[in-house]
């Protein structure tokens, strides 16, 4: 397979550990393996006796039940355990997708979730989002794409980079079009959990569709990227079996220490997830702020789910020169929509982390020295 350099991660690999800030990160703040264990009584005794052979292939059984856990109506034999969502997106495509299968993925998008296609040699549609239109989603444009051919429709609620969250009756619309088109639904879920009004959150599309797969993770909403472990839910017992088989392929099964540290953050998941949510709030508080104040500078839409947001810049000076400027001058790091090949005028930033208010600064900072 020949496939496109994933723009956003080798911005990532260049330049996310030399700079000071990181100001467009899309994952929550982590925590330390202390933090953790402090999480439960007996937990650094547990860890102890975590041996570190293979681990069974489908996941850990207790995993895959607190997993399950997360969902309406998923058992865990509906759930297989993955190397983060990046592995799931990944073998997904390739079980379900073959040459001249049409696919329609909203856009802007985390690349994998259509370059993968595109590699396969797919036909994609982009369902494109504008802020003009406060990023909300064109039902019309997705019912008069669908063809006979197409396989696949992918969504990403809430969405990255741009904080988007349909309201539950459009959300209804796009499964029941799916159904009636008898398509597969993939849903990449990972910043689920992350809604600042908990009644705004949407049911998972496993939950709702035969054909729904609904991608999560630990990275984002837990904070926890660095273990690595996201899973694919689905009711679909064929898919799943082919999802199962291709993971011989790819790593076989997942770290130990890992699915012994995703069981006991999700035993405690109200805890991370509150405390991601309080620092979400405060620090979209300050942005809330910062982006009234200089609204000369740029167009702001308020998220309403997630850790990111994807403003526009009003100056006239394209993002990829601004971001790299800033980069220098104050080592702070936004991502240029560049590298979501959307165009050279809004950036992601990322206000996830306790540092957040710092590299804020910075960035008032550089605009009253520049500007
Ligand atoms: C929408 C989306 N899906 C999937 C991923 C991949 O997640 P992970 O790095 O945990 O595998 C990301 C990471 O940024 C993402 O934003």
């Amino acid at each position: 397979m020949r496939i496109k350099d994933f723009k956003l991660e080798e911005y990532f690999a260049k330049y996310e550990f030399k700079v000071k800030y990181s100001l467009c990160s899309s994952d929550c703040e982590s925590f330390s393996v202390e933090e953790l264990l402090f999480l439960e009584k007996n937990s650094l005794e547990d860890l102890k006796n975590v041996t570190l052979g293979y681990t069974e292939s489908l996941g850990n059984p207790i995993l895959r039940e607190e997993i399950s856990k997360l969902y309406r109506n998923i058992d865990s034999e509906e759930v297989i355990v993955f190397s983060g969502a990046e592995e799931a997106i990944f073998i997904f495509m390739n079980v379900l997708l073959k040459k001249d299968d049409h696919l329609i993925v909203q856009y802007p998008a985390y690349q994998s979730l259509y370059e993968i296609a595109n590699a396969i040699g797919c036909k994609v549609t982009k369902w494109v989002m504008d802020d003009e239109n406060l990023w909300n989603l064109d039902l019309q444009f997705l019912e008069t794409n669908i063809t006979q051919s197409t396989k696949c429709i992918v969504v990403n609620f809430p969405h990255n980079p741009t904080g988007y969250l349909p309201k539950k009756d459009i959300y209804e619309k796009i499964i029941n079009l799916a159904k009636t088109n008898n398509i597969y639904l993939l849903s990449d879920e990972v910043y689920k959990f992350l809604e600042y009004n908990e009644a705004e959150r949407l049911p998972s599309a496993c939950d709702l569709y035969e054909k729904g797969v609904s991608i999560g993770v630990m990275s984002k909403s837990f904070g926890l990227a660095g273990l690595r472990i996201g899973w694919i839910a689905t009711k679909d017992n064929t898919l799943f079996g082919e999802v199962a088989s291709f993971k011989n392929y790819t790593t076989i099964c997942n770290s130990a220490l890992s699915e012994f540290f995703a069981i006991l953050a999700l035993r405690n998941r109200s805890k991370i997830i509150n405390r991601n949510l309080e620092i979400i709030d405060s620090n979209l508080n300050l942005l809330d702020d910062f982006f009234n104040k200089y609204n000369n500078f740029f167009k702001w839409i308020k998220p309403k789910a997630g850790s990111i947001a994807f403003p526009r810049l009003l100056i006239d000076e394209g993002v990829g020169t601004f971001c790299l400027k800033l980069l220098k001058e104050k080592s702070v790091l936004l991502m240029p929509s560049s590298n979501y090949d959307y165009g050279d005028r809004h950036f992601r930033i990322g206000f996830g982390r306790k540092n957040m208010p710092e590299a804020l600064q910075k960035l008032e900072e550089f605009l009253k020295d520049n500007y």
